[in-house]
């Protein structure tokens, strides 16, 4: 099936692309995992109108061999999601937040999809790894992806993650990236940290529509490989109810 067209963002929309931009890029250079900065830069994401999507596209095709697909849903169910995923495709919700809304939203939307996500894919590690997230998960039916907590790791990890690179902390989860109230929360001592893993932080019930008051600090981006290894070895085994 064809995929449709990108959305034509208006002038508006780039107007709040780019007060966005100006609030976060600030925070995302102090706070942000390496890779992510790398990322950024490499995008060429800036201010003062939403990203060209069809050089971005190419750009990934070309570097890591993702594809970007435009999408009118703004919570694509799960197995939708994961399908898009072992495809290697990234789906980028054609909205962006109202201007009441900047610093943080339930939905996600281009901003996030964006400038949360995008300058991590760049990096071929990072990019197979979400490949082989979505073709794990899809081997396994919808209720062992919920019993075993399948959606928590996801969501504390790439969405919501935290790092340490040396002795600082780092936001490593796109949510962080694209969300100034949760950003701040994350690095000034607001929420509680503690260590990832298949036990707790699977645990853990992931909601969109609440601030977090306890993330998780993920070891390095070969801990994320292990846990869904682990996770997928353990599930196979039937030990899935946590
Ligand atoms: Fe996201």
């Amino acid at each position: 099936m064809k995929n449709r067209p990108f959305y034509k963002f208006t002038h508006d929309d780039d107007m709040i692309w780019t007060m966005l931009y100006e609030k976060q890029y600030p925070e995302v250079q102090r706070y942000a995992h390496p890779l992510y900065l790398e990322g950024l830069d490499k995008l060429k994401i800036t201010p003062g109108r939403v990203p060209n999507f069809d050089k971005m596209n190419q750009f990934l095709m070309d570097t890591v061999g993702w594809e970007l697909v435009s999408t009118d849903v703004q919570y694509t169910d799960g197995q939708t999601w994961f399908e898009h995923l072992a495809e290697r495709k990234f789906l980028i919700t054609e909205y962006i937040r109202p201007l009441d809304s900047l610093d943080y939203t339930p939905l996600p939307d281009i901003w996030h999809d964006v400038f949360g996500h995008l300058p991590f894919m760049v990096h071929q590690d990072y990019a197979d790894y979400l490949q082989e997230f979505g073709q794990r998960a899809i081997e396994f039916t919808v209720e062992q992806r919920t019993d075993g907590g399948l959606g928590s790791l996801w969501w504390y990890s790439v969405e919501f993650g935290l790092m340490n690179i040396g002795n600082e902390l780092k936001a490593f989860g796109a949510g962080l990236m694209s969300s100034y109230e949760e950003m701040q929360r994350a690095m000034n001592g607001v929420v509680e940290v503690v260590p990832y893993s298949i036990e707790v932080t699977g645990k853990t019930t992931a909601s969109p529509h609440a601030m977090h008051n306890r993330l998780f600090l993920i070891e390095s981006t070969n801990q994320l490989h292990d846990v869904l290894h682990h996770w997928c070895d353990r599930m196979r085994v039937g030990e899935f109810a946590l």
